[in-house]
């Protein structure tokens, strides 16, 4: 029996132990129902009257039978007790809390109350538990069934709700989250994200106060252009790398989110978190079912490394699309070349990719369509066919040069979208979202098709398919996603206020069916920049573009936020010519993660090429390490003078720490050495300097020896200075 198999076969022996217990207490009547992973305990229960409550969310206890004793939380309100810790809050009854759910009944009538009926627990795997609970409302035959999927050893939590109604007529959803998180702890503080393009993932920090606290999108697709659904909520005080009881969370959908943070007059926090029910009432049918995206979180009472480290373990095994799989380098060329390229040019570019020793080309936007050729970004947009003048032999005679070349040959796609200016708008203007009374209204000069119309879903699926049919080595897509929704309105719905909602489920429908034909071709979910990424859309794509900003010292902050919530091997870094770091520092940053290109290759001077090269074979060498390694943030650009990052490999035998000036003031640098993480203290290592500029040397003695022990308690200095902004460091273990 492993290990985990035993945690959980001692879990089921805990939940008939509770049950045995709740039949002889004094709480006789309570079912209480442990939900148990590596650290935590999330306990719920149902109470004399079956209303059904969170009792209990932190560090698991080692008495399981003591659950049952965990306080309720009551408001007193003259005879009235109104409980604030409902699993599943409802609105229009006894509840008066921001609820997780609102309806209109058959009848018109506005209020529901839940109550316990049932629960069962599946076991997925030996990581992998599945509670369900049933709750009905007395009076009305309307049903939440609740879910709580655990993932033990990595302390994640999925929770979604599936709601259904056996009514006479139609129900209408007023608000339908996935769940509610309830935590008790002194004061809370809370860690958001906002941006813009180029400006994604600037976090803030906040006491949260009484009151409600909404973080939102009504953006449609692109949704995390202004804000991300991610977000830490600290207990007590902000939680540090090291030290603090953090929560992790982030709603699983690609559309609009709405968390709300209340903290009730009584100090408990509550966090809502689902689809955002702004204009968006949901019809529901009888027997029809309705199952909210996930709500995804993890609770770590070590701080944020390893909350985060938590995360990237559980995206790489569960989520992301083949998280522990290979990636492809790359030369892309938006940058090289925007709109203006031709056959010849690209053939020079395919020579480049070989010559600089990626893995693959990849062609951007502008090699499609003829009546109103793209060539800018106002127009040609959905007309999917090869420019007869930029590419007279079609994709087939580019991906039969990179094969010449011996490199693969990836494509940009932005298939949800239109240019009003383009053949595709003109024959079908009612696949557009667009109110039909008004002007038009356009995001970067283009609309967004309406992927709640089934034929437009085929449309798109054909894009892509076809793309594969007629050139099957085709071996990369670039997904972008550059226009946000105005003037909702679809001409092919009946609710227009399913819009939202329905636009995310076509979607989704289109991808599944994509991977369903071809399951693991690498594709990168962009967004404009980074205006869409979620655990969601991380099933069907594997890597996300953070940010059109590659300067890479305002790359530093906005990849060290990202790190927080997704793995090295999902950020996809381009090397440009954004910024005014030197050619080193740009490609050492873009180390840090899935590492691409974006520059002229063949105008590069001779030392620069040859750096290039090194760094990509480097690269080969050491992106096991980074990809699937441990995670160590050790040194915050925001406080001091470098940034520091460490990824050490699971068996602590090699690590590789990235170092970054990012001060540009007299005598700034790694003055005090880094304190290393993660490392084994008893082993023995060297370290060694990589990515050194042709003709440069290093200043690291790579011979002398240092137990784990004293990396990580005296450290190590990188020696950051002007000279020497940007400095990669390989740590081995040295054979004894
Ligand atoms: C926005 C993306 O973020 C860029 O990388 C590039 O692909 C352009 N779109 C192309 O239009």
């Amino acid at each position: 029996m492993t290990s985990s198999s035993k945690k959980h076969s001692v879990l089921a022996r805990l939940f008939f132990f509770c049950f045995a217990l709740a039949g002889t207490s004094s709480r006789a009547q309570l079912v209480t129902i442990p939900v148990e992973t590596h650290s935590n305990a999330l306990v719920l229960q149902a109470d004399e009257k079956k209303n059904f409550n969170i009792v209990y969310f932190g560090e698991k206890l080692q008495n399981s039978s003591e659950y049952i004793n965990a306080p309720r939380v009551y408001r007193q309100t003259g005879d009235y007790t109104d409980l604030l810790h409902a699993s599943y809050a409802p609105s229009g009854s006894r509840n008066l809390t921001e609820p997780a759910i609102t309806v209109i009944h058959a009848d018109g009538n506005t209020s529901l109350d839940l109550r316990y009926i049932s629960h069962k627990v599946e076991k997925v795997s030996d990581n992998i538990s599945v509670l369900s609970v049933v709750l009905k409302d007395p009076v009305y035959d309307f049903q939440v069934v609740q879910y709580f999927k655990t993932y033990f050893a990595e302390d994640v939590i999925e929770q979604w709700s599936v709601i259904s109604h056996q009514e006479k007529k139609d129900v209408t959803l007023q608000k339908y989250a996935s769940g509610i998180v309830h935590m008790t702890a002194g004061s809370y503080w809370l860690t958001q994200y906002h941006g813009d393009w180029a400006k994604e993932m600037q976090p803030e920090v906040s006491k949260i106060t009484h009151g409600i606290k909404t973080l939102d999108s009504k953006l449609g697709t692109r949704a995390n252009l202004f804000q991300p659904s991610v977000f830490m909520v600290s207990l007590d005080k902000p939680a540090t790398e090291d030290e603090g009881t953090v929560l992790y969370g982030g709603l699983e959908w690609s559309g609009n989110f709405r968390v709300d943070m209340e903290l009730d007059p009584q100090d408990n926090l509550r966090i809502i978190a689902g689809i955002n029910n702004f204009a968006s009432p949901y019809i529901l049918k009888p027997k029809e079912e309705f199952r909210t995206p996930a709500f995804l979180y993890l609770l770590s009472h070590h701080g944020k490394g390893e909350a985060s480290r938590k995360m990237h373990a559980w995206a790489r095994k569960y989520k992301l699309l083949d998280g522990e799989g290979n990636r492809l380098t790359l030369l892309n060329n938006w940058e090289a070349t925007y709109f203006d390229f031709n056959e010849q040019k690209l053939f020079k570019l395919l020579k480049d990719t070989k010559e600089l020793g990626v893995d693959l080309f990849l062609l951007d936007d502008g090699w499609f369509a003829n009546k109103y050729p793209r060539n800018g970004d106002t127009a040609g947009l959905g007309d999917w066919d090869e420019n007869k003048s930029k590419l007279p032999n079609g994709i087939a005679s580019l991906v039969k040069e990179a094969k010449n070349n011996q490199v693969k040959f990836g494509i940009w796609i932005e298939p949800e979208m239109v240019n009003p200016k383009s053949e595709l708008y003109e024959k079908h203007p009612e696949w557009v979202i667009k109110q039909p009374q008004r002007e038009e209204h356009y995001f970067r000069n283009q609309l967004v098709l309406d992927l709640t119309n089934a034929a437009v879903q085929d449309f798109v699926f054909k894009v892509v398919d076809d793309l594969f049919v007629k050139n099957p080595e085709l071996a990369y897509i670039k997904w972008d996603c550059n226009a946000v929704i105005f003037n909702a309105y679809s001409a092919s719905l009946k609710n227009q206020t399913h819009l939202y909602v329905d636009y995310v489920r076509g979607l989704y429908k289109v991808l599944e069916r994509i991977r369903a034909k071809y399951p693991k071709v690498p594709m990168m979910l962009c967004s404009g920049g980074g205006g869409r990424v979620d655990y969601a859309a991380l099933q069907y794509f594997t890597e996300f573009w953070p940010s059109d900003n590659t300067d890479p010292l305002e790359r530093i902050y906005i990849q060290w936020e990202y790190s927080h919530f997704y793995p090295a091997i999902a950020t996809s870094n381009h090397v440009t010519e954004w910024g005014k770091q030197p050619l080193k520092f740009r490609v050492d940053v873009a180390m840090m993660g899935k590492l691409g290109f974006d520059i002229v290759v063949h105008d590069l001077p001779e030392k620069d090429l040859k750096f290039c090269q090194e760094a990509i074979q480097n690269y080969n060498a050491l992106k096991s390490v980074i990809w699937q390694g441990d995670l160590y943030r050790l040194a915050d650009p925001k406080e001091q003078s470098i940034a520091s990052l460490l990824y050490v490999q699971s068996d602590k035998r090699k690590a590789v720490l990235f170092n970054y000036l990012v001060k540009n003031r007299y005598g700034e640098g790694s003055i005090l050495p880094v304190k290393l993480k993660g490392l084994d203290a008893t082993k023995r290592y060297k370290i060694r300097e990589t990515n050194l500029y042709p003709g440069t040397q290093s200043s690291i003695n790579p011979e002398q020896i240092y137990s784990g022990d004293f990396l990580m308690k005296v450290g190590f200095n990188p020696d950051v200075n002007n000279g020497r902004k940007s400095v990669v460091l390989v740590i081995e273990e040295v054979a004894r």
